[in-house]
């Protein structure tokens, strides 16, 4: 663990003394919420600074149709600060007096009727509806969860605060100011499935591609006409995928991919620059099913 990322934990286990005066512009809430160990996994309740709320739900790009899951949702703030932009959101949260304040903190806010909080264990909870998890938990919890998040449906943005998720890396990092410490976001999108063997016609002959992902990394090559070529510039977000093939070295003839996966089809439009066919082409491939381990 590095040294801020320990500082970090060092923060959250003991707390912070004089958290501030006043209300929350967000929730109206006291912002020296006091520090409490709750029962569980060992995750001390401390509440996410209002500036630092703002700038997860920014980061998640959080609307109107949003259906945010906090995990840990201690007083409510960010399903609150959420739903107050429209979004719907369901907190859940061990301790009963923090669902109990939750409750009436949404009551105050005027969106009781946008969000739910619940007392239950997280890891128990179906996620599936969730279109945004946020979390502020604890590093070995963040790994803890990856499996079950990694599950959701790809295109499920995801925004930890201060903690990452070891060797999935995130797709973007924000340091944001707090009133007395940086605090670090990660920002991740679920993947969809890419990996495997993929048969059909691309850009007028038949072909095959074969793709190798690590997370949301994925590089592959394609088969076409007894040759082997390597795709460039592959780029996997949530379910859609681009990539580019070169035959040769003039960019010319370069062709852009652009699709969408699903399930085991994935299907879009190429853009071939140069050559006979030039111009833009519908492609499908489909999964070979047999040949994926
Ligand atoms: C650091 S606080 C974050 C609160 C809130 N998400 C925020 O950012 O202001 C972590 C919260 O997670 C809750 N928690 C810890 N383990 C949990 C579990 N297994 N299931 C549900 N809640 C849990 C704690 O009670 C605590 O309120």
């Amino acid at each position: 663990m590095d040294r801020a990322r320990g500082a970090c934990v060092l923060v959250i286990c003991i707390g912070l003394a004089g958290w501030g005066g006043g209300l929350s512009a967000q929730t109206g809430l006291p912002l020296s919420t006091p520090t409490k160990l709750v029962p569980g996994r060992g995750v001390p309740y401390f509440p996410t600074p209002d500036e630092v709320v703002a700038e997860m739900l920014r980061m998640a790009r959080v609307g109107g149709d949003d259906v945010i899951y906090d995990l840990g949702s201690g007083d409510g703030r960010i399903v609150i600060s959420a739903a107050r932009i429209g979004a719907r959101g369901i907190g859940v949260e061990l301790d009963p007096q923090l669902v109990k304040d939750s409750n009436e903190n949404a009551r105050r806010a005027g969106v009781a009727d946008r969000v739910q909080f619940l007392q239950q264990d997280l890891f128990e909870l179906d996620l599936s509806p969730a279109t945004v998890v946020t979390l502020y938990l604890l590093p070995g919890l963040n790994e803890e969860l990856r499996p079950k998040l990694l599950g959701l449906r790809p295109g499920t943005r995801i925004v930890s605060h201060d903690f990452d998720m070891g060797d999935w890396e995130p797709e973007r990092v924000l340091r944001v100011q707090g009133w007395n410490r940086k605090h670090a976001l990660y920002y991740w999108v679920i993947p969809a499935n890419a990996a495997g063997t993929w048969r059909g016609r691309l850009g007028g002959s038949d072909s095959t591609l074969t793709f190798r992902q690590e997370f949301q990394k994925v590089s592959g090559t394609v088969l076409v006409n007894g040759q082997n070529f390597p795709l460039a510039g592959v780029r996997l977000v949530g379910d859609r995928l681009n990539f580019t093939l070169m035959q040769d070295s003039r960019p010319e003839t370069a062709m852009q991919f652009a699709g969408h996966i699903d399930g085991d089809t994935i299907k879009g439009s190429v853009n071939i620059r140069g050559g006979p066919s030039a111009g833009a082409q519908d492609w499908l491939v489909r999964r070979d099913t047999q040949n994926t381990p």
